[in-house]
């Protein structure tokens, strides 16, 4: 029987003060159940500056994770640090008995997604993950016509994250590099491979289960100091280099029998995009359009209105949907469809990927 705790309040400490912060301060700051208590990072100038501009007032700040987690109050913590800090980060909070919210990815190796799952069920804390578009309104429509059966069943999904990462993203410099990045596909194409296994499953908040995986990657950008600004349309001829590949094309297989393709393409010159397309027995979507002529006669596509995910500004990201829910399923004592457990089996098809890269072969998931 789910708990009703509706009125349970909890505090809040963010943890790495960085880009991404300010939109998990905004939401924290607009739901009525949370209040911020801490901000820590690697300096307590930078803490007390997302402070600042966030217009809070008596926010205890912190240049160290530990002593912040000692501050009376505090049942959840953001990890919002650059990804090769989250396994450590993860690990100390929780066993400091914190529920979490952790910045994608949240690893960088199987081992560490291992740790960090133990860490956490020891602790028996509750987590989400911020594969964040799971909130975006057009992808929440999407599902629920899903749900509803408007398409049938899903067995052909495809996603792309299009976006060329680089300098114009204040956390560039640590995810460009092999050993804190590791490849475009960790770096935010796993926001693909989610939303892949997102819409391979039928129920409303369902993923799909992958189970094989085969990828290739090229491209052309690795190494290259000739880097494109999509966000103000410029060149830089001598930026630092993305260490791997910037592109990757994966197929995955399900276990319900649906087969997903995606493309993670940090090498186009363009705008950022992410375009979806889910092919079901009974009918098609196709970005905002969907066709589906069983459930209303229809012969055109039907047109959607809501916001589509077409930008990578942070602060066009649903992340109050996601603070929301997660407040949700603490007071209601139940787990996020979007917890570390989930979230390990989108990584895990990222690992697979980068051992096809190896080996040449398709790599099986899963035991
Ligand atoms: N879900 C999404 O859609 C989304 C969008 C954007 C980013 N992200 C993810 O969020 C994470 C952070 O990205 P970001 O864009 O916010 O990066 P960022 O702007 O570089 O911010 C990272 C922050 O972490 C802090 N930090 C670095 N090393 C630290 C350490 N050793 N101890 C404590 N704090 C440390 C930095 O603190 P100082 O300022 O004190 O130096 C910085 O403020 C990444 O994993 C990224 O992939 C997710």
């Amino acid at each position: 029987m789910v708990t009703n705790m509706t009125n349970k309040s909890f505090g809040i400490l963010i943890h790495g003060a960085g880009w991404v912060s300010a939109q998990h301060l905004a939401a924290y700051s607009a739901n009525p159940n949370t209040e911020i208590i801490a901000i820590s990072s690697r300096s307590v100038e930078s803490a007390q500056r997302r402070a600042n501009e966030a217009g809070l007032k008596d926010v205890a700040t912190y240049d160290d994770l530990a002593t912040a987690l000692k501050h009376p109050g505090i049942d959840i913590v953001s990890i919002c640090t650059p990804q090769h800090l989250h396994c450590q980060n993860v690990i100390t909070a929780a066993q400091a008995g914190k529920h979490l919210v952790i910045e994608k990815p949240v690893a960088n190796s199987l081992e560490e997604l291992a740790q960090m799952q133990d860490a956490v069920n020891e602790a028996g804390v509750q987590t989400v993950v911020s594969f964040v578009l799971r909130w975006n309104p057009l992808f929440q429509e999407l599902k629920r016509r899903i749900a509803h059966g408007d398409i049938g069943r899903p067995y052909y999904v495809e996603a792309d994250y299009l976006s060329h990462n680089g300098s114009w993203w204040s956390g560039w410099n640590d995810a460009r590099t092999v050993e804190q990045g590791g490849s475009a596909m960790l770096v935010g194409g796993c926001h693909a491979v989610d939303a892949l296994r997102w819409f391979a499953a039928e129920g409303e908040f369902e993923a799909a289960r992958p189970v094989e995986v085969f990828a290739v990657n090229g491209g052309y950008r690795k190494g290259s100091t000739r880097e494109y600004n999509p966000i103000d349309n410029t060149w830089t001829q001598n930026a630092p280099p993305m260490e791997y590949d910037g592109l990757e094309v994966a197929l995955v297989k399900f276990d319900n029998g649906a087969i997903g393709k995606i493309s993670v393409n940090a090498d186009c010159i363009m705008p950022y995009r992410f375009p979806v397309r889910i092919f079901g027995n009974r009918g098609t979507m196709f970005d905002q359009r969907v066709f589906c002529p069983g459930t209303a006669e229809q012969t055109a596509w039907t047109e959607l209105s809501e916001i589509q995910p077409d930008s990578s500004d942070v602060s066009h990201h649903p992340f109050q949907g996601e603070i929301d829910h997660f407040v949700e399923c603490l007071q209601t004592d139940r787990p996020s469809h979007c917890n570390l457990a989930d979230a390990a089996l989108t990584h895990e098809v990222v690992f697979a990927a980068n051992q096809c890269y190896q080996t040449g072969q398709p790599c099986r998931i899963g035991r």
